[in-house]
């Protein structure tokens, strides 16, 4: 069954992954893309999925820019991580399709409700303001989208804090609209399981064996990624955590999920942005649980799926 999304993303090297694998996979309707500011200011995040889109030959795919800052609080970009240009390390091409008009949140949610109840998935890989703002300008889309499928948080792990994660860190507010809504099924894929997606050397040579324009792209952006996390989280080999949501709704079997309440926290000094999952399997039961969190990879499955989208495009 192909699977109808929006993706809301602050491009970011895994970003661009995500963007590719819901490119190139035809199992994914990618009906829009969204940006947030995030890993680097808003301008930079919009002209960088453009040129992702430009590079995977999608110019069909619109995309307009949303929120420039969190609800409450400043934008801390991750340019240690990504770059000054939050997509450092490769030569992007220069988007031919202007951006499109109209804010993000209004064109969310006019898809939304405009498309028929449930048939749309909602795939945010940044900081949720984007998401929240739109509840809130529309409550009805709650229950219109069919699930939201988010990288953000971890039940056991931080790397933005010692527990909180970069993009429920960055607008915790708008994380804690997003996961404290009843009405609409949440997986969150944290870091937990994105830890698993380490694109090791053998990984990349095996993009790099594909030998095309958009296989130098990507392990170009690796190369960077790889450098990033070694500098800022001694990490041997990058998480590249973004293309997990995507990979899920590729094929569930991809990703062991489990079910467990999940909050954010608000207050605390040092959990500020922690997503606190109870995995204690005591209220609500499964089957009334709205929210699932992932656990486990399946390793070759998910990169096959990543290598398969480049070959695909070429
Ligand atoms: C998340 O933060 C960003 O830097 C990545 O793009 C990913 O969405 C990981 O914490
Ligand atoms: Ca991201």
């Amino acid at each position: 069954m192909v699977e109808k999304i929006i993706l809301d993303c602050d491009p970011g090297h895994d970003d661009a992954v995500a963007i590719l694998l819901a490119v190139a996979n035809p199992n994914i309707d990618l009906i829009g893309v969204t940006t947030v500011g995030g890993n680097a200011a808003l301008e930079k995040c919009t002209y960088n999925a453009r040129a992702c889109l430009q590079q995977y030959g999608a110019t069909d795919v619109p995309v307009h820019a949303g929120c420039d800052r969190p609800l409450v609080h400043p934008l801390e970009v991750a340019d240690y991580v990504h770059g000054e240009t939050g997509l450092d390390g490769t030569e992007l091409p220069v988007p031919t399709r202007p951006l499109d008009k109209g804010h993000a949140v209004n064109w969310i949610i006019d898809t939304i409700m405009n498309n028929e109840p449930k048939t749309i998935t909602l795939v945010p890989t940044g900081p949720l303001t984007n998401i929240a703002m739109a509840m809130r300008m529309e409550p009805r889309i709650v229950e219109r989208v069919k699930q939201v499928v988010l990288m953000g948080g971890g039940y056991n792990i931080g790397n933005w804090s010692a527990v909180a994660e970069f993009n429920v860190k960055t607008d915790p507010e708008a994380a804690h609209i997003v996961f404290a809504e009843k009405g609409w099924p949440v997986t969150m894929i944290g870091l937990d399981l994105t830890h698993q997606a380490l694109c090791t050397p053998e990984v990349q040579a095996k993009i790099d064996e594909i030998g095309t324009p958009t296989a130098k792209f990507v392990s170009e952006l690796m190369d960077f990624f790889r450098l990033s996390y070694h500098d800022a989280e001694e990490f041997v080999d990058p998480p590249v955590h973004d293309p997990c949501t995507v990979a899920y709704l590729i094929d569930p079997s991809v990703i062991t999920m489990r079910r467990a309440p999940v909050e954010v926290e608000l207050r605390g000094d040092l959990t500020v942005g922690m997503t606190v999952a109870d995995l204690r399997g005591l209220e609500p039961s499964a089957e009334e649980c709205n929210t699932q969190v992932a656990v486990k990879l399946d390793f070759d499955k998910f990169w096959n799926l990543v290598i398969d989208a480049v070959k695909r495009i070429g």
